[in-house]
């Protein structure tokens, strides 16, 4: 097989629409100003598609639409995150989160637990790869200011209940907040009635932008601490970063290509059918991915019998074979691309007892694969299987 099967789309989507590219270049070229720098008329329409995009995405995520101000743009999730957690979390806090996050929540959690007198209680997912709701509600306690959830596991592809989680945490009063880097552009969002106070997206997954464009969209209702600052293009002379929304959120000189690139993308979204096609589309192959692997003898897949609030991300291992050494052969000796170890996300593995074996084996399926990608991976672990079969088989003993 001469050309490459990319199915590692959790990573990051690619290739890219051509529109996506085409409208970067565009952009840049025409208009690529510093926006809110000056008042000429170039720095002024670079604005401008700062300030539709906030709109199109507060809308797009259900967030409060008279607010667009509160949809921020940063570099990626990870740095919204931190800036969720980081801006909402003080000594003698407690946070509820899952064995389901990714390191960019894991982490600046475990750093305000060892430095700065947080707590934390990481609720498990059951064996389906689901939070239960009710695991949430009894791990909130009355120092709990923030319950903290993966919309969309990056290991498992399972789709938390986060409009149940929301109503808890409502009742509650505690803030939720959730992360959807897997599931902005694939499964419906809307802030509003799931009762989520604050998300954080990337842009190069699902919604088909580039890398290094991201943010976050926070409800009216909800303020989050400075934990940085810098420039805005502001209030020059005040000594400290402004208050206001969107520049609270916002450092420095934007990522105006990867602005382009997001609003190219949603373009393309919309074109291509919406987010229910595509999400069809992938889960479509994702379904027979797993049935072809169910069919094989000595694969193990992990928490992807239904395809039921689940996104096209199936993980899996070969019986023998470290995740590792079936990411090398599927790469070398088939020309496919997956994700193999622990994908970020190390206490998904340790729940599975993976950690071990060095995790597992991830196909992530993006809007341009196609049948023939599937069937391809489907031979290719059979072949793999086989090979893991042969060498555990004992060698005849010489006489
Ligand atoms: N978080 C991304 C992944 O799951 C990079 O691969």
């Amino acid at each position: 097989m001469d050309k490459l099967i990319y199915l590692d789309n959790a990573s990051t989507s690619w290739p890219k629409p051509d529109n996506v590219y085409k409208f970067m270049v565009e952009f840049y070229r025409s208009c690529g100003v510093n926006p809110g720098r000056s008042k000429s008329n170039k720095a002024v329409e670079a604005g401008n598609i700062i300030e539709d995009l906030r709109k199109r995405l507060t809308s797009f995520f259900g967030g409060d639409e008279d607010t667009p101000e509160r949809l921020c743009f940063g570099y990626n999730a990870t740095e919204a995150l931190n800036l969720i957690i980081q801006g909402l979390l003080s000594s003698g806090d407690h946070v509820v989160t899952t064995n389901l996050e990714h390191n960019s929540v894991i982490r600046p959690i475990n750093h305000l637990v060892r430095d700065n007198g947080v707590r934390a209680t990481y609720v498990p997912f059951n064996e389906q790869g689901f939070v239960e709701p009710d695991d949430i509600k009894k791990a909130i306690k009355s120092n709990t200011k923030l319950v903290i959830v993966n919309h969309g596991s990056n290991v498992l592809g399972t789709v938390q209940p986060v409009a149940e989680i929301g109503a808890i945490c409502r009742e509650a009063g505690v803030t939720f907040a959730i992360d959807v880097s897997q599931t902005a552009g694939m499964v419906p969002i809307n802030m509003k009635e799931m009762n989520i106070d604050v998300l954080a997206f990337t842009g190069h997954k699902s919604l088909m932008g580039s890398t290094g464009i991201g943010g976050i969209c926070v409800r009216k209702h909800l303020d989050i601490r400075h934990t940085r600052s810098g420039g805005t293009g502001t209030q020059s002379a005040f000594p400290f970063h402004p208050d206001e929304y969107p520049y609270r959120m916002e450092y420095g000189t934007p990522n105006m290509v990867g602005i382009a690139s997001l609003m190219a993308g949603l373009d393309w979204i919309e074109e291509a059918g919406g987010i229910d096609a595509i999400y069809t589309h992938e889960t479509k192959l994702a379904r027979k991915l797993i049935d072809g692997f169910h069919q094989t003898e000595g694969v193990i897949t992990y928490c992807c019998d239904s395809m039921e609030n689940h996104i096209a991300t199936v993980t899996m291992n070969v019986e023998g074979l470290k995740a590792g050494d079936v990411g090398i052969m599927l790469d070398v000796d088939f020309n496919i691309a997956t994700r193999t170890g622990l994908h970020c996300a190390p206490l998904v593995h340790k729940q599975l007892g993976l950690v071990d074996i060095n995790g597992a084996v991830r196909f992530s399926i993006g809007p341009f694969n196609t049948d023939e990608h599937i069937n391809a991976s489907i031979e290719a672990i059979k072949e793999i299987a086989k090979r893991a079969r042969e060498m555990k088989r004992p060698t005849k003993q010489s006489t």
